[in-house]
């Protein structure tokens, strides 16, 4: 069993790993059919004694990024893993040069809220966030945009 009082860190997915993560997607109701697209980086959140708590990445465009497919576990939501993954996903993000990051959600506007997300209207992101799959065919209308300043 996976101490949950043990240290953690993000790793770099690479493709060979992507099974798993296509996996966590589909078991939790996320765009997964795109994944292995350009612009896509990808993330795994791991203990130090390697017990997987979930993934998570963002498409690159620019200064622009769309955060996407993040996902902890089910075994593992609520214990604050999703907050502190987010924060690191959001400072590789910088550190890689984006300003902003968008999103879309059907299922977690409350936690992106409280991470600092504000909502904004799908149309007022930049033309190359609004071209990406996601916003295009992958995401329902009734999804939720919002952007975090990073
Ligand atoms: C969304 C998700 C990543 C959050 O991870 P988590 O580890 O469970 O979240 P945390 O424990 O860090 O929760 C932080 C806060 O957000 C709240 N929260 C977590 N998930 C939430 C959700 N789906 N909706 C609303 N609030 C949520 C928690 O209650 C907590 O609030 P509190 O600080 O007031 O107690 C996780 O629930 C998940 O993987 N969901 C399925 C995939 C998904 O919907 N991903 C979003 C893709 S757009």
């Amino acid at each position: 069993m996976t101490d949950l009082t043990r240290d953690f860190h993000v790793s770099v997915l690479l493709p060979q790993d992507y099974d798993g993560l296509r996996d966590a997607l589909k078991a939790a109701g996320l765009p997964a059919d795109d994944i292995d697209q350009p612009n896509r980086e990808f993330f795994r959140f791991v203990t130090d004694d390697g017990g997987l708590l979930g993934y998570g990445g963002y498409e690159a465009y620019g200064a622009e990024g769309l955060l996407r497919s993040v996902v902890i576990l089910e075994q593992f939501r609520g214990w604050g893993f999703g907050l502190q993954f987010l924060k690191v996903l959001e400072d590789l993000a910088r550190f890689n040069g984006l300003a902003r990051l968008w999103l879309l959600t059907t299922t977690a506007e409350a936690f992106f809220a409280k991470c600092g997300y504000a909502k904004a209207e799908r149309g007022s992101a930049p033309a190359i966030i609004r071209a990406t799959k996601e916003f295009t065919t992958l995401c329902p209308d009734s999804a939720v945009c919002m952007v975090k300043a990073l």
